[in-house]
């Protein structure tokens, strides 16, 4: 184990549950997080893509990770996930809230209430009730949250008024937990990411009339002139688990620098 050699096994023997993690962001924590020794069971709705890294990543280890095909939006496919996950692994570290959805633009207008309650449900609810159901065996370990949030819960973005208030009451719902479970020494962190290149980034581009405008927006939305990858999505969510131990309730962004830099708002044509 030449990790182990290096000092890397960060998480060694800790578990995990990752939301999404078949692919996308969730994907690299589930990589980074075995990576680190960690057990990871980690869940997405459809089982293919799932079931492949399975394979692959207990093939590599030093970890292992275990996928359950849980639709998040059904409370007991969550309950589900938790239950098999104690009982395989007897305890729990770490929970990893990341599935979620971007619709595609829309302004106030065109997004029916119906649309809205939807997204509260997929983006949102499913993280409170993870939450809840984790919370109990959380305490047990002292372990931690890290809900993945967005940098344009903070920044706001055009044309998705659902998707940023889904974030928004993320990023709120972690400080508001911080401080009730600072008490049973369970932390819990928020991480932003601004523009990361995932299947989801993808789909959005290419629904776009320009995809490679759209990307290279993307990627130049960033000061640092790219888009972040799903490796560095992983080592920020091992950083939060692993490293920060005297962090709570802080919301790390991973952007590039997105965030920075004030300047011209409107007319951007002329
Ligand atoms: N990619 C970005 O630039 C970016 C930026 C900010 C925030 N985020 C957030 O990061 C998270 C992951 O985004 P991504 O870009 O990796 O998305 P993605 O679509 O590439 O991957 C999403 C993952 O979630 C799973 N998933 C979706 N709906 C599910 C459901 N109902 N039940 C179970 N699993 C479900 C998918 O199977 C997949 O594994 C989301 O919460 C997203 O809002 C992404």
């Amino acid at each position: 184990m030449a990790s182990a050699r290096n000092g890397e096994l960060r998480y060694l023997d800790k578990v995990t549950i990752v939301t999404g993690g078949s692919k996308g962001i969730g994907e690299g924590i589930v990589r980074e997080f075995v990576k680190a020794g960690s057990k990871v069971v980690f869940c997405a709705r459809g089982d293919v893509a799932g079931k492949k890294l399975e394979c692959e990543v207990n093939a590599m280890g030093p970890g292992e990770s275990m996928f359950l095909q849980c639709d998040v939006t059904k409370q007991n496919q969550l309950k589900n996930l938790v239950d098999k996950t104690i009982e395989k692994y007897g305890q729990l570290d770490c929970l990893i809230n990341n599935a979620g959805w971007h619709p595609p633009e829309k302004n106030i207008d065109d997004t029916s209430i119906q649309d809205f309650k939807n997204l509260l449900d997929l983006n949102l609810v499913n993280y409170f009730t993870l939450c809840k159901l984790s919370l109990p065996h959380l305490r047990k370990t002292k372990g931690n949250i890290i809900n993945v949030s967005s940098l344009v819960a903070q920044i706001g973005q055009a044309n998705a008024v659902a998707y940023v208030t889904t974030k928004g009451a993320i990023s709120s719902m972690t400080r508001a937990l911080a401080v009730d479970e600072a008490k049973y020494g369970v932390r819990v962190n928020t991480l932003s990411p601004g523009n990361v290149w995932t299947p989801l980034w993808d789909e959005l581009a290419k629904q776009t009339s320009n995809f490679e405008k759209s990307k290279l927006d993307g990627e130049e939305a960033q000061l640092l002139g790219r888009m972040g990858t799903l490796e560095e999505s992983g080592k920020s969510c091992l950083y939060l688990a692993a490293d920060a131990t005297f962090t709570t309730g802080i919301d790390l962004f991973l952007s590039g620098g997105a965030e920075l830099n004030y300047g011209r708002k409107t007319r951007l044509d002329q």
